[in-house]
C-alpha cells in the first residue's frame, strides 16, 4: 500500500481523465510550400503520437519541400495533393475530394502555411486542392488554424499583416510566429513555430474552457531564504505541479500570473510569470498579481522560517572550528493573508491551498484547510511528490474527502479545474 492511501477512513476514489486533448481528434493537415514542411512533418508524427488521426493535404509547392511519400508514411494514410485525384475520400466514392476531406475533420491545420497561401486563403480562391478544400469545410463546425511560416520581410510586410488580420477577422485561428535565424540565413520574425509549439497551440486549442474570462493567480515552487550571498535553505519542491496547474488554467481559457520560486522549468505558454526567491518576496508579488482574481491557488512549498538576520557578506570558517548559530523567524502566511482578505471574505476570491506531509495526510489536510480558512484544500505526500512527473491527491473541502489514483500532473490539474470552475460564480 502506497503512502498516499488511506487505512481508516478511506475517501472515494475519483478517475482523472487524461489531459490530451488530441486524443481521438481528426485533423486534416494542409502543408503548403515552405522550408518549414519539415517541422509539418514533425507536427504529424507528434500528432499521431498523441492519438489523433490525421489526413494530409499537400499543395504542388509542399511535395518539393517534403514527399507526399514521407507524409503517408508518417501518418498512415494516402496523402491528397489533387483536386483530380479520384481516390475514395472521407468513405466516400464520388471523386470529390475536397468536400469529402473536412466532414468528418475535428480541424484543419494549415502548417505551414506561406504567405501566398494567406493570401489565396482571404480571398476565398480555389484553385487548388488545399485552398479549394478550406473553401468547402463547413465553417460553423470545422475550425481552420493557420500557422505561417516566412521569411521576416514578407512577414512585415503591410499585405501579409492586412492579410493576417482580415483572416482573424473571418474567424481563422492564426498562430504566432517564432523569431530566429531563418533557412535565408536573415533573422527576424516569421519562422513558424516548433513542433512541440505547435503541438501545444493544439492540445490549447481543444481544451474546454472552463475557466474562459476567469483571472487566476498561483504560486509554485519552493522560496530560498538567504543565509548570506551564497548559502540559503530551500527545499526540495520542483514546481512541477504548480506549473501544470498554470498550463491547465491558461489553456481552459484563463488569464493566469504564475508566482514561481526558484525553478528550473519553462514558463507555460500563454501564461505571465514573477520570479521571486524568498517567501516574503512571494507575499509581495502575491499581493499585487491576487489583485482583480477570481481564483488564488497556493501550491508553493513555501519556508515556514527564515534566517533571523542574513549576513552581508559570506560567512567564513575561523579555522577553530566553531560553528554559526543560526535564528530564525516566521514567514508570512501568504495563503492565510489572501484567504482573509477583504476579496476573499466578501466571496469575489476562490482560494485554494495544497497540503505536503509526509504521514497521516487526511487528518492533517483535514486540519489544514481550517486553519487556514479555505474552502478547497489539497492533500498530498511530499516525498511522494517533489521533483516527480506523477502524483496523487486528495481533495478536501466542507463535504466528504474525494481521492485520485496516481496520474501525471497535467491531468491532475485538470481534474482539478473541474472541481474548482464549478465553485466560481
Ligand atoms: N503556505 C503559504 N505560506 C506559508 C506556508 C504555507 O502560503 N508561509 C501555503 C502553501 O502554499 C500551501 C499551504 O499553505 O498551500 C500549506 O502549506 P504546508 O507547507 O503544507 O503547510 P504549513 O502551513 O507550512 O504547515 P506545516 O508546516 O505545519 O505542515
Amino acid at each position: 500500500m502506497s503512502s498516499t492511501q488511506f487505512p481508516f477512513s478511506a475517501p472515494a476514489t475519483e478517475p482523472v481523465p487524461s489531459a490530451n486533448f488530441l486524443s481521438g481528434k481528426h485533423i486534416v493537415l494542409g502543408m503548403s510550400g515552405g522550408i518549414a514542411c519539415y517541422k509539418g512533418a514533425e507536427l504529424c508524427r507528434a500528432l499521431v503520437k498523441a492519438g489523433a488521426s490525421v489526413q494530409v493535404v499537400m499543395t504542388e509547392a509542399a511535395t518539393e519541400f517534403m514527399t507526399a511519400v514521407t507524409m503517408q508514411a508518417l501518418s498512415g494514410r494516402p496523402v491528397f495533393t489533387s483536386q483530380w485525384d479520384s481516390r475514395a475520400a472521407g468513405g466516400q466514392d464520388n471523386n470529390m475530394a475536397h468536400i469529402n476531406l473536412s466532414r468528418e475533420a475535428h480541424a484543419v491545420v494549415v502548417a505551414p502555411a506561406s504567405a501566398d497561401f494567406m493570401a489565396k486563403l482571404l480571398h476565398g480562391r480555389a484553385d487548388e486542392l488545399l485552398s479549394l478544400m478550406c473553401l468547402a469545410r463547413p465553417i460553423a463546425s470545422v475550425p481552420l488554424i493557420v500557422a505561417p511560416a516566412m521569411n521576416r520581410e514578407m512577414w512585415q510586410h503591410p499585405a501579409t499583416q492586412r492579410n493576417m488580420a482580415q483572416l482573424k477577422a473571418d474567424g481563422t485561428y492564426v498562430l504566432d510566429v517564432g523569431a530566429g535565424e531563418q533557412a535565408c540565413g536573415e533573422v527576424g520574425d516569421g519562422r513558424m513555430l516548433e513542433p512541440h509549439e505547435l503541438l501545444a497551440e493544439l492540445q490549447a486549442f481543444f481544451t474546454p474552457k472552463v475557466l474562459a474570462g476567469k483571472r487566476v493567480c498561483i504560486t509554485a515552487g519552493p522560496t530560498y531564504e538567504a543565509i548570506d550571498p551564497v548559502r540559503g535553505m530551500t527545499n526540495r519542491s520542483s514546481g512541477k505541479m504548480g506549473f501544470a496547474l498554470a498550463q491547465a488554467c491558461a489553456n481552459a481559457g484563463a488569464e493566469v500570473c504564475l508566482v514561481a520560486g526558484p525553478v528550473a522549468l519553462d514558463t507555460p505558454r500563454g501564461v505571465s510569470r514573477v520570479d521571486v526567491r524568498s517567501a516574503q518576496d512571494m507575499l509581495s508579488a502575491v499581493n499585487m498579481a491576487s489583485q482583480n482574481c477570481d481564483v488564488f491557488i497556493a501550491c508553493a512549498a513555501v519556508a515556514d522560517w527564515a534566517p533571523a538576520n542574513a549576513a552581508t557578506q559570506k560567512l567564513k570558517k575561523d579555522g577553530s572550528g566553531a560553528v554559526p548559530t543560526l535564528s530564525f523567524v516566521e514567514n508570512p502566511d501568504i495563503l492565510a493573508s489572501v484567504a482573509s482578505s477583504p476579496a476573499a471574505l466578501a466571496g469575489r476570491l476562490y482560494c485554494v491551498g495544497f497540503a505536503a506531509e509526509s504521514h497521516d495526510l487526511l487528518a492533517h489536510a483535514q486540519a489544514k484547510r481550517v486553519r487556514k480558512g479555505v474552502p478547497m484544500l489539497v492533500g498530498n505526500i511530499g516525498p511522494d511528490t517533489f521533483g516527480q512527473d506523477d502524483n496523487a491527491l486528495v481533495l478536501i473541502t466542507e463535504q466528504a474527502p474525494v481521492a485520485t489514483e496516481r496520474a501525471d500532473k497535467l491531468s491532475l490539474a485538470h481534474w482539478l479545474l473541474s472541481h474548482i470552475a464549478p465553485q466560481l460564480t
